[in-house]
């Protein structure tokens, strides 16, 4: 069975799962009112940086199953599933602004209005949204339409960066919010292709699943605010972390992902979400204790780790090169949204420190807010050369591959700080570096 889906919102969430239900058969019609994209987008350019997405697209666009358009009316007339993939960026007070979601869904009910459309249309709704928000949608639609054959969905994405091609063409599970039965059946049919015959369909009502959303990313952020929170400890008890982490992971029960600990979780979507989570909390005098120390957990550990850097130097950067690896706030990802590595460099600048960074991919979008205040190299070798010391903020692959001794030869001073603990204590030791990592001995070449 295939479907006329129209994906309103060329984003990320937008494009991956557009791009994978034209790969199970479907016709889809994607919308984005940012012409210049859907230009690139139709000739098979991809706006954004997501390991596998260009090639399923570009066949896509050639087999006729997939187009990008800037006309809503074209979707809203064709497609019977209606994705609502947009932005729900944070209000300064932390809740989620609703504003796109809500004007999208008036549009598409005005406009079926207006056409006297009587088809079926289902909105569903994959952008993350606080509990409440399918209610907001449905009374938008009972107002604006006399179609009751309109139906809303709240169909939460848990797309990681770097892995959203894979987890969309083969996913952990799908949770899908609706209290009408039949929907749920015609949602269940649309996954199908991807359940593999595996039982993780998960159908609830429309709250369940918008609370689903925000307490995956809550718990998650919760697990690395643990283990960052025992990081402390560990260091002051000379103790590796990572022998914990091992020790720990491997019981079933708590399971080895997400325990890495680091310099802070970043992205667009675990500070965001904690905040809005805990802003609806506040709302209703439901306090989430954990979530919020889960919060103050993360910024602590990322002012801890710049302190260790200000601290050996006595606050002073008068004619310091530091070097830094890794700007996105993840391996495999152009995207540098609320990036660890952009604490340190503001807190560095600020004390006048000389900056040379290097990242793979995000070194573009860097440029973007940082300009000329810092200095971009071509290579991980080219930005420590003659380095007082070096940063490492992202635990991109070519890092942890490096050959440390050719980055003794080319640093001025062999001095890492690591927020990744991507090197072994062992080598630092013997090549007498000062290495400090997180939740892991130090190591001073005294
Ligand atoms: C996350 C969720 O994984 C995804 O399901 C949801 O839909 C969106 O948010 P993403 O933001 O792409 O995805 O990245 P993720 O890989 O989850 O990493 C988030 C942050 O946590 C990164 O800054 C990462 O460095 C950090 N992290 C992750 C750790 O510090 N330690 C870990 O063990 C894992």
């Amino acid at each position: 069975m295939s479907f006329k889906i129209g994906v309103i919102g060329t984003g990320y969430v937008g494009l991956v799962s557009g791009t994978c239900f034209a790969e199970s058969g479907n016709q889809l019609i994607c919308v984005d009112i940012d012409e210049q994209k859907i230009a690139k987008l139709n000739s098979g350019g991809v706006p954004i940086y997501e390991p596998g997405l260009d090639v399923i697209l570009q066949r896509n666009i050639r087999l006729n199953r997939i187009k990008f358009t800037s006309d809503i009316t074209e979707a809203i007339r064709n497609c019977e599933i209606i994705f609502l993939c947009l932005p729900t960026p944070p209000n300064e007070d932390g809740s989620a602004d609703l504003g796109y979601v809500l004007a999208v869904t008036e549009t598409i009910c005005n406009y079926i209005e207006s056409h006297s459309i009587t088809d079926r249309r289902i909105i569903v709704n994959r952008s993350t949204v606080p509990v409440g928000t399918a209610d907001k949608v449905k009374a938008i639609v009972q107002a604006k339409t006399t179609n009751k054959n309109i139906h809303v969905v709240s169909n939460p994405e848990f797309l990681a960066e770097g892995f959203a091609v894979e987890e969309s063409l083969n996913p952990s599970r799908v949770v899908v919010g609706t209290s009408n039965a039949e929907i749920g059946k015609v949602m269940q049919e649309l996954y199908e292709p991807f359940l593999n015959g595996v039982n993780k369909f998960f159908l609830m009502d429309e709250r369940s699943a918008e609370v689903t959303k925000y307490a995956a990313n809550s718990f998650l952020a919760m697990r690395i605010s643990f283990m960052n929170d025992l990081s402390n400890y560990c260091e002051l008890n000379n103790v590796n972390i990572d022998n914990v982490k091992a020790g720990i992971g491997s019981d079933p029960r708590v399971g080895p992902y997400f325990l890495n600990a680091g310099i802070g979780y970043g992205g667009s979507c675990f500070p965001k979400d904690v905040r809005a989570l805990l802003y609806s909390s506040e709302e209703i005098n439901a306090t989430l204790t954990l979530i919020r120390e889960t919060q103050a957990i993360n910024q602590k550990q990322i002012q801890r780790f710049i302190s260790k850097v200000t601290s050996y130097f006595q606050n002073d950067f008068s004619n310091k090169t530091i070097a830094i690896w890794g700007l996105a706030f993840k391996p495999d990802t152009d995207d540098i949204r609320e990036a660890p590595s952009f604490a340190v460099i503001r807190a560095l600048l600020e004390l006048s420190a000389n900056l040379h960074v290097y990242d793979p991919e995000a070194m573009e979008n860097t440029k973007l807010h940082f300009g000329d205040s810092i200095t971009y190299f071509p290579s991980m070798y080219d930005a420590v050369r003659n380095a007082d010391a070096l940063i490492v903020c992202t635990e991109w692959k070519e890092f942890k591959a490096a050959d440390v001794e050719e980055l003794k030869k080319l640093m001025k001073n062999s001095v890492i700080f690591d927020g990744r603990n991507i090197f072994d204590l062992t080598l630092m030791k013997e090549l007498g570096f000062h290495y400090a990592s997180i939740g892991r001995p130090l190591v001073s070449p005294n």
